[in-house]
């Protein structure tokens, strides 16, 4: 993201910016407590649509990690800034982060980066005047950077302390001047390095996955065969370096067709159907799934192979295996979203070659038909118990897609009418009320609708 952050819009807190108390005995200087939130100018570098990256869409996981000075532990999930120290706690199991150790505690700012804001946070001190913020706000207009401005040079000169020495103290700072492809290197040649320890290995990949959300990164880290580093991880012998490698891998592939194709030339798409048809833990389950999902996502070519591989009897298996629950729904909007995007293109007026040798490459995706003799007409409707609207939604939205063919199979389905009247009862009223409440379009008027559908197809 460069220095393309300067565009702030929102900064929240906390400057009692360049507060140099001085004094002849001991020299210290004091640089208090700063912390800027700021969010980059919208759309800023390209950043992809995030709505492919279905992977962590858990109330838990939207939750902020607050880094400070003490290791606290991450949660499962959980984004947390770049340039946190990030270890393993082997006694918990739970991965822990706090501030790097600044050495001699004497400078408490550290620059932070998480998701689009940067910012600084001060960690020895909190209290700050809105004089002092506003002085911060002109200054990173003004330059991007924290500047020494002209009366924080005339004191400077007051207590004749070089610029220099100021600005080691500021040597937080040049974490923004490092390019992302600098970082990348770096981290990719930390992951690489066979003496790091366990702890720095998923910190170095915990922070990896930070930056290949941006579709230059992931093909810079292509580039230099960090890619097929983190592939190779996948088959790891420490659960957490797989998880963590499923986890970047998602991210990389993500709306990010080269990058899609070097992964499945380097076989990601076995590595992780073996991690999805063998007996591991939910975490990496669940992050092979996201990596799969978003391998498999407007990619044809590795849709087919999938099929050719057995994928879809591996999809079948996790959505009835026990203690996976949670991945279910992930695992059957997977499927529909798949079924939709060859119908979206088959359905398209659009007579171009390109879109011509589009509809060709899905033709040979035979999806649909391979659900249907694999009983998803059965398994779909179980899910439909939930108490949840929005897995409701989906799943209506894809007993919709697949009912011509299942007719049959949803008629005969024990209790399925019933149910299929309780959520009509259910979202009646929630459509009346939200009609009362002025919302014409409203989601119960949709969902409503969606049953309806089903339950007229179904007489
Ligand atoms: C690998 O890590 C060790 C210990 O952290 C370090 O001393 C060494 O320089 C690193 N090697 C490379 C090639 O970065
Ligand atoms: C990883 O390290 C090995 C040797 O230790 C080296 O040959 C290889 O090029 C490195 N890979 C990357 C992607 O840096
Ligand atoms: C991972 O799989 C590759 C082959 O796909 C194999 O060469 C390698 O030894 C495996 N690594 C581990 C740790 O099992």
């Amino acid at each position: 993201m460069k220095l393309g952050w300067l565009n702030l819009i929102l900064l929240l807190i906390s400057v009692h910016c360049l507060n140099y108390s001085w004094s002849e005995d001991n020299q210290q200087q004091r640089v208090s407590a700063l912390t800027v939130l700021e969010q980059p100018e919208e759309n800023i570098g390209k950043r992809k649509e995030e709505a492919t990256v279905e992977d962590d869409l858990d109330p838990e996981d939207m939750e902020v990690f607050y880094p400070t000075n003490e290791w606290q532990i991450i949660k499962p999930g959980q984004a947390i800034p770049a340039g946190l120290h990030v270890r393993l706690n082997l006694e918990t199991g739970k991965n822990e982060a706090k501030f790097p150790n600044d050495g001699n505690g004497k400078n408490g700012l550290k620059y932070w980066k998480q998701g689009n804001r940067h910012g600084m946070v001060n960690t020895d001190s909190k209290s700050f005047t809105a004089e002092e913020l506003k002085r911060a706000l002109k200054l990173i207009k003004q330059d991007g950077l924290i500047d020494i401005d002209e009366s924080h040079q005339e004191k400077v000169q007051k207590t004749f302390r070089p610029i220099k020495e100021l600005m080691e103290d500021f040597e937080a700072m040049n974490v923004v001047m490092e390019t992302d492809m600098e970082i990348i290197n770096k981290l990719v040649s930390k992951f690489n390095n066979t003496s790091a320890t366990l702890e720095n290995k998923v910190a170095a990949l915990y922070n990896l996955e930070y930056y290949v959300h941006q579709v230059d990164n992931a093909q810079h880290l292509t580039a230099i065969g960090g890619l097929q580093l983190v592939i190779n991880a996948l088959n790891a012998t420490e659960p957490h370096i797989q998880e963590n490698a499923a986890f970047v891998l998602g991210s990389a592939l993500s709306g990010n067709p080269k990058v899609q194709i070097e992964a499945m030339e380097a076989g990601a798409l076995q590595k992780l159907l073996i991690l999805l048809a063998t007996d591991q833990p939910v975490s990496i389950k669940k992050k092979a799934l996201f990596a799969f999902s978003s391998m498999l996502r407007h990619f044809p070519f590795a849709q087919q192979q999938f099929l050719k591989l057995g994928g879809l009897q591996v999809l079948g298996q996790l959505f009835q295996a026990k203690r996976m629950e949670s991945l279910r729904i992930r695992v059957m909007t997977l499927l529909y979203d798949m079924v939709m995007e060859k119908k979206l293109i088959q359905e398209a007026h659009d007579w171009s070659t390109q879109h011509q040798e589009k509809c060709h490459q899905y033709d040979q995706v035979n999806l649909l038909p391979s659900m249907l003799e694999q009983d998803w007409c059965m398994l779909v409707p179980q899910l439909l118990m939930s108490t949840e609207h929005d897995t409701r939604e989906k799943v209506l939205r894809t007993m919709n897609l697949m009912i011509s063919s299942c007719r049959s199979e949803y008629q005969a389905m024990q209790g399925l009418s019933s149910l299929l009247n309780m959520l009509r009862s259910e979202y009646e009223e929630l459509a009346a009320e939200e009609q009362r409440e002025g919302e014409q379009d409203g989601y119960f008027l949709g969902l409503l609708h969606s049953a309806n559908d089903i339950i007229k197809k179904l007489e």
